[in-house]
C-alpha cells in the first residue's frame, strides 16, 4: 500500500523517526511489524520489517541506519510516498502481574506502543532503557542507563533491574547480548520474559526460513512465528 510520508526526523545519533499517513481503518497490537519497500527500485530487492511504534494519529517508525535499506529511508522527504504491508506477527500479551518493559538502543522502539497502550488501559507500567551513550537515546520517559554514564545511570539497563522479582513480567527488545543478560538475571530472580527478536529477514511470510531461530520445539520462524516469544523457548 503506498503510504504517504508525513515525515522523517533525524532523533538521535543514526535514529530517525518516520511518520506515515495512517490508512483508513488502519489498526495494530502493540509489538506487530511493518515490511516497507524502501523504494520503487530492484535494489533493494527486499521489504525490510519495522516494529510499529505508534499508530494513533500517524504511523511512527523509529529507525537506525544500519544498510542500504535504512540509509535510503533516511533521505525520504515529507510529500513522497512509500510502499508498506502490514501489520505482521503476534503481540505483547498483558499479563496480570507488575509490568517492566526493557529495551535496548532500537529495540525500545516496540516498547513504545506497549507502553501507550498500558497507559491508555491505565496499566501501571515502569520503564527501563539502555543505550551506548546520551546522544543514541531517542524517549523521553522511563529510567535511562547509558555505557558511559552521560544520561542516566552508567552501565547496562540490565543493571537498573536488580529490584525485580517473581512477582514482575518483562516485555524486552534489544540486542542479543542484553537480552542474554536479562534472561540469566530472570533465571536467579524468577520473573517472567516476553522477548522480541528482530533476526534479519528476506520474505517476511514464513517461506525463505530466513529468519529462524532455534526454539527448545525446533526451529521457528521469527515472521510468521513470532516476532514475540516466551523467553524459556529460545535456545540462547
Ligand atoms: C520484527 C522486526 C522488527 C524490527 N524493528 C526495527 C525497528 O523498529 N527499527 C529499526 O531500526 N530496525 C528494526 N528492525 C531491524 C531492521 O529490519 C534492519 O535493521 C533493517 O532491515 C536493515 O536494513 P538495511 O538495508 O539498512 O541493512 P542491510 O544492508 O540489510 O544490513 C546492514 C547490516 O545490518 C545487519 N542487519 C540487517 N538486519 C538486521 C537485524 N534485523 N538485526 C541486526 N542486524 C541487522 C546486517 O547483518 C548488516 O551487517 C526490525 C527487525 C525485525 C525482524
Ligand atoms: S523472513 Fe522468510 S521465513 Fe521469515
Amino acid at each position: 500500500m503506498q503510504t504517504l510520508v508525513l515525515s522523517n526526523d533525524k532523533v538521535a545519533n543514526d535514529i530517525y523517526c518516520l511518520k506515515l499517513q495512517k490508512p483508513y481503518g488502519f489498526d495494530y497490537k502493540p509489538g506487530q511489524f511493518l515490511m516497507i519497500k524502501v523504494n520503487n527500485l530492484n535494489e533493494p530487492l527486499l521489504r525490510r520489517p519495522f516494529s510499529i511504534a505508534k499508530a494513533v494519529s500517524s504511523i511512527d517508525i523509529y529507525y537506525k541506519v544500519v544498510g542500504l535499506g535504512t540509509k535510503i529511508l533516511s533521505a525520504l522527504k515529507n510529500g513522497e510516498y512509500i510502499d508498506i504491508t502490514g501489520p505482521f506477527g503476534n503481540n505483547f500479551e498483558i499479563k496480570y502481574k507488575r509490568l517492566a518493559l526493557v529495551g535496548g538502543g532500537i529495540g525500545v522502539a516496540p516498547l513504545i506502543g506497549l507502553k501507550n497502550f498500558l497507559d491508555e488501559q491505565k496499566i501501571e507500567s515502569e520503564c527501563f532503557f539502555g543505550f551506548n551513550t546520551a546522544k543514541d537515546c531517542f524517549v523521553d520517559f522511563g529510567s535511562i542507563a547509558t555505557i558511559d554514564g552521560s544520561s542516566g545511570i552508567k552501565g547496562t539497563v540490565v543493571d537498573m533491574l536488580a529490584h525485580l522479582d517473581n512477582s514482575y513480567h518483562v516485555y524486552a527488545c534489544g540486542p542479543n547480548a542484553m537480552l542474554s543478560a536479562l534472561c540469566k538475571l530472570a533465571d536467579e530472580k524468577g520473573f517472567s520474559v516476553d522477548v522480541s527478536l528482530e533476526s534479519n529477514m528476506a520474505c517476511g511470510f514464513g517461506v525463505c526460513l530466513g529468519c529462524s531461530v532455534n526454539t527448545i520445539k525446533g526451529y521457528k520462524q521469527v515472521c510468521k512465528d513470532g516476532p514475540i516469544f516466551n523467553y524459556t523457548e529460545i535456545v540462547w
